[in-house]
């Protein structure tokens, strides 16, 4: 299998160590195991610091432990936890139901632009991939008769992922009722990519039901990395028939055996007590939206962007005749702030903003970005 770099890794790997100012990335403001047990109720943090210490470190059950499955399961409509395998990451998740449901010369439709992974690896499995764009003139959106005119009746999977990374656009309850329409008319499968789900704006738009629950064929593909600022536990994880579940969990075997003993431990802690979280989440979304929005106000004629309707990320466009790399590399190199450049996602002339870091370093890393492209404009 033939895979092309991934370009997005590619360029936060060359610069997140060196920058200051990070504020594109993809999850929001992570927290240390003392934050999660000081965010949990007094009793069950002292038990689970407890179970921490003394956990015996072996190899953990292959598929999660039942207590994080059935907790998850508990999260979706008509699901148990035979139907939920946890991953190594939501990245895990989307490889192993690339490569059980798809092959050679399936066709398969992907949302585009798009978290790489989810084209490049049926491309490399040799899929035809027709490409679904949410870039429109007038804005950021899926366009579903684009989708129904690329949808016919050999497509093995649509991929898609709301709210969206990187434009920030989501599809509606009504939208995504539509999708599985288009889908049991030609039998096929639809791999939801929810790495947002839970990432509400306060004030702002409902997230709809997940995939998993509406349509027999319809997976959802889940995270802890996003809306739980745990990244670093890399625990995922995806909704399926059980059927799936069980030939995904065969391709795990080679791949990555079992999740990580104390990572499921923590991250069943954390899912069950996700409020007081979601509160954490919303006042940090809170502040860096309002930030962000006086922002584009007040340099309108420099920058503009789309808010994002939920989730943490957007694409920021400017007026600059300079290519997005280049400024992305020059923003990392000479003023320590990291926005990601469209180019890693076919978006030249705009860079992926992130709000959901640190409120101070996100309103001084935009100060640095408005001196920086007015020096350069
Ligand atoms: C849309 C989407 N899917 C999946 C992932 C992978 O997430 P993880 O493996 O950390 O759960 C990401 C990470 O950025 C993402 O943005």
């Amino acid at each position: 299998m033939q895979l092309e770099p991934f370009l997005l890794e590619r360029w936060m790997t060359r610069w997140e160590l060196v920058v200051t100012h990070d504020i594109c990335e993809s999850g929001i403001k992570p927290l240390s195991l003392q934050n999660v047990l000081d965010l949990i109720p007094a009793a069950e943090a002292s038990t689970l610091e407890q179970r921490i210490h003394e956990l015996p470190l072996g190899y953990s059950e292959a598929r999660g432990t039942e207590a994080l499955r059935s907790t998850l399961a508990a999260t979706y409509a008509n699901t148990s936890a035979d139907n939920i395998l946890v991953t190594t990451g939501a990245i895990e998740a989307n490889y192993l139901l690339f490569s059980v449901l798809l092959q050679a010369g399936d066709h398969v439709v992907v949302v585009d632009p798009a978290y790489q992974q989810l084209g490049s690896v049926p491309k490399a499995i040799g899929c035809e991939v027709s490409k679904l764009s949410v870039v429109h003139d007038d804005g950021y959106y899926y366009d579903l008769d684009e989708l129904r005119a690329l949808v016919r009746p050999e497509t093995k999977m649509i991929v898609i992922n709301t709210p969206h990374n990187p434009t920030g656009c989501m599809l509606s309850d009504a939208d995504l009722d539509e999708i599985v329409a288009m889908a049991q008319a030609n039998d096929c499968w639809i791999l939801c990519d929810e790495a947002y789900r839970w990432i509400e704006h306060p004030g702002g738009t409902h997230i709809p039901a997940p995939m998993r629950g509406r349509y027999e064929k319809g997976i959802s593909v889940g995270t802890v990395s996003k809306p739980f600022g745990v990244p670093g536990l890399r625990i995922g994880w995806f909704a399926a028939p059980t059927e799936i579940t069980q030939a995904a969990w065969g391709v795990r075997d080679y791949v990555s055996l079992s999740p990580a003993k104390l990572s499921d431990l923590i991250v069943e802690a954390v899912i069950r007590n996700r409020d007081a979280i979601f509160a954490r989440n919303a006042a940090i979304i809170g502040a860096n939206l309002e930030t962000a929005n006086t922002w584009f106000a007040a340099n309108s004629d420099l920058v503009s962007w789309q808010a994002p309707k939920a989730g943490l990320l957007a694409m920021m466009r400017y007026a600059l005749d300079i290519d997005s790399t280049t400024i992305a590399d020059r923003l990392a190199g000479e003023v320590g702030v990291m926005l990601a450049p469209g180019d890693a996602f076919g978006m030249p002339g705009a860079l992926r903003i992130g709000i959901g870091q640190d409120t101070t370093i996100f309103s001084e890393g935009l100060a640095r970005t408005t001196e920086f492209l007015r020096s350069i404009g």
